[in-house]
Order: structure tokens, then sequence, then C-alpha cells
């Protein structure tokens, strides 16, 4: 079932318009999560959803009804913030059963939904304490507790781990993972940054870029097969290297030259309209491998190495590149800056791009 659908949502404010329509399913139960650069508008979507924002145009449908009308309150959903506004005076157990005693419920039902709610999130132990005397993990969990409470239909979380330390957020993404295992009938939209929480929690992942999405897929579709070189380049970091190259011969298999002058056959389909055409060639810092001068895709000197011991990142100055191009390769590596080195990749890890930056295989 179709827990939440968008259809060509609009927001602007004022002159400027920020979301340039916005077209989305979400099934009932997913764990969509939402990434893009600083401004795109990730927050205003998710404000837009929860009805804290009004809707310039297009459609809001939560459960098949739409909803763009309907106050915040009535929506049946739930958000949680970068910051936990808790309620410092009241303790945990308390904050948590506010709503549901504003709401008039009944002390049994109150005791049972916080007490569950408190099993997931580990907090029975912090019940009777006040919010001051909590961690910053520990706080943010129960601001998802006293969410979770009003067992909403969708959940919504705008970057809830960024004031968090690295050790917490590790463990606290563990805890929302968790979540997200018991609550299967709850629709959960997340914002982040983090490359890691965006590729382990979702089921799918929408990129968005000034307003627009430029794709949604599962995680490893998005890493595996990106629709564009924005998608390629965001999804993945290091963030893929991207180079110049031209269409040798079109065909099922595409024949291309790279920059060095090499020619390599990637098992992409290609339309006669690209032949001789410039495209732009994608190789993720992890997929190169060290190569001879013969075979080499691209070539260039070493600028600095870091060794992080399970793997070594190179970067590289190759010409014609105002980016250093950087490979990712396993092991401790001994290479030393301005020493020459020459790398290639398998066929089937190379990304072709047309010279508008779209995947030839989503032409
Ligand atoms: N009330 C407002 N009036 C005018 N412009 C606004 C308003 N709120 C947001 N914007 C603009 O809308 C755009 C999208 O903002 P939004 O907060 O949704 O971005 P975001 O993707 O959440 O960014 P971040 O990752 O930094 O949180 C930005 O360019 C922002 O300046
Ligand atoms: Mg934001």
């Amino acid at each position: 079932m179709t827990g939440l659908s968008l259809t060509n949502v609009k927001k602007s404010y004022g002159e400027t318009q920020v979301l340039h329509g916005i077209d989305l399913d979400i099934d009932q139960g997913e764990f969509i999560v939402f990434v893009g650069p600083s401004g795109c508008g990730k927050s205003t979507l998710l404000r837009m959803i929860a009805g804290l924002e009004d809707i310039t145009s297009g459609e809001l449908r939560i459960e098949e009804a739409r909803v763009n009308e309907l106050p915040a309150a009535m929506r049946g959903i739930a958000m949680v913030f970068q910051t936990y506004a808790l309620y410092p005076h009241m303790t945990v157990y308390d904050n948590m059963a506010f709503a549901m005693r504003i709401a008039k419920e009944s002390k049994d039902a109150i005791h049972e939904r916080v007490m569950e709610a408190a099993r997931m999130l580990q907090l029975e132990p912090y019940l009777d304490r006040l919010p001051k005397a909590l961690s910053g993990g520990q706080r943010q969990r129960v601001a998802i507790g006293r969410a979770i409470v009003r067992q909403p239909k969708v959940f919504l979380f705008d970057e809830p781990l960024s004031n968090l330390d690295a050790a917490l957020r590790v463990q606290t993404r563990i805890e929302i993972a968790n979540l997200k295992e018991e609550l299967t009938e709850t629709t959960m939209i997340y914002v982040t940054h983090d490359q890691v929480e965006a590729m382990t929690l979702a089921d799918r992942i929408v990129v968005l870029s000034a307003g627009r999405i430029e794709q949604v897929g599962t995680p490893l579709e998005l890493y595996t097969d990106p629709a564009n070189v924005f998608v390629a380049q965001f999804i993945g970091s290091p963030a893929m290297n991207i180079s110049k190259a031209r269409m040798e011969k079109t065909g099922e298999t595409s024949i291309v030259t790279a920059e060095s002058g090499h020619n390599i056959e990637v098992p992409v389909r290609s339309n006669e309209s690209l032949a001789g055409a410039e495209l732009q060639l994608g190789i993720r810092p992890e997929d190169f491998l060290v190569a001879e001068e013969a075979d080499a895709l691209v070539s260039g000197q070493v600028l600095f190495v870091e060794s992080l011991g399970e793997v070594t990142l190179l970067h590289i100055n190759v010409q014609g590149h105002d980016d250093a191009v950087v490979a990712k390769l396993p092991g401790i590596l001994d290479y030393h800056k301005g020493e020459t080195i020459h790398l290639t990749a398998s066929p089937e890890k190379i990304h072709l791009f047309n010279a508008d930056g779209i995947s030839l295989k989503h032409l």
C-alpha cells in the first residue's frame, strides 16, 4: 500500500522557488532517506509533509487521502529534529507520556506505550531521570521515544544524529535500525548528510539537488548504477573520479578511448548517435587497479599518500585534471610523493556518461 505520495509538489518563498516539482511514491512501512547538498530543499520537503510549511502547488497524499489542507496535528505524523527539545523539568517517563496525557488517554494505556517505547530504545534505566542527567544520544532517544508513543503513521527525522559524536552516532544509528525492524507498518523519512547512515538505514535513497530529484533507488542501485554524474559523485566516498573520453565504437558494448589514449571495451550498450562523441568516464577510487603503462586508463604523479591501514588513499596529479584523481587501494602500500603510477579498472566497473552527464544506461 502507498504510505505517502507526492505529485508535482512545488514550494516558493515569494519569488524564489526552492522545490521544482517533486514526484515520489513511498510504500507503507518503507524507510526512505533524503540526501543532497546543503540548501537543496530536504528540510523544506520534510516540513511540508509534516504540515509545518504550506504546499505552494501539487498534491500530498497519506494513505491515499489528500492532506494538503490538513493541519499538522491531524496528519498522523511525528517529527524528530536535530535539536531535541525535551521538557527540562520533566523526567524521561513524563516527557514520553506528555502527548498521551494531553490527549486524556488512560493511565494504563499510557504506561503500556511508554514502557514499550522505553524497551525498544533501551531507555528503561533512565525513566526517572531529568534530561540534563542524560547524554546527547540518550536525549535523542527520548525524543524518538516521545514520537513513537504517539504511534504515528509516518515518522520524519531531520538529521537526528548530527549533534552526536562519532561513537554515539554509530550506537544511535543501530537503535534506529532496530526500530525500523520493529515498526514495520510505520513509514519513515530520514534526512541525513551521513553516507553511512543513508546506505545502511535506507530501503531507498532519494538524491536531491537544487530542489529537484536526481535519482531514487536502493543504496546499491545508486552506488552501482548512478543515473548521472551528480549522483555518481554524491554517493560513495571518496567521490567517483570523472575524466574525459571519446566513443570509438558503438553497439552492444562500447569501445571508448580514455584520456591516456588507451582503448577499452565497456559492457554498456550505446546508440549509433554517440559515435565519436565526447564522453565522461567514471571510476570509483576503490575500483582502480595498478597497471602497466601500456594498459593504463589514467597515469599521473603521486601528490600525497594517506595510509589508513586497511587501505591506502593515493592522490594523483593527472594532466588535464584540476582536482587530484583519488585511488583507494587495499592494504599498506609503499608509494612516495612524485612517483609515477598507472591505473586501470575492470571494464564492468567503468561508468559512462554523455557530455551532459547522463549515464548511457539511463539515456
Ligand atoms: N522561510 C524561508 N524563506 C525563504 N527561503 C527559505 C526559507 N526556508 C528555506 N529557504 C530556502 O530554501 C532552500 C532549501 O532550504 P532547506 O532548509 O530545505 O535545505 P536543506 O536541504 O535542508 O539544507 P541543509 O542540508 O543545510 O539542512 C534554501 O535555499 C533556503 O535558503
Ligand atoms: Mg535541512
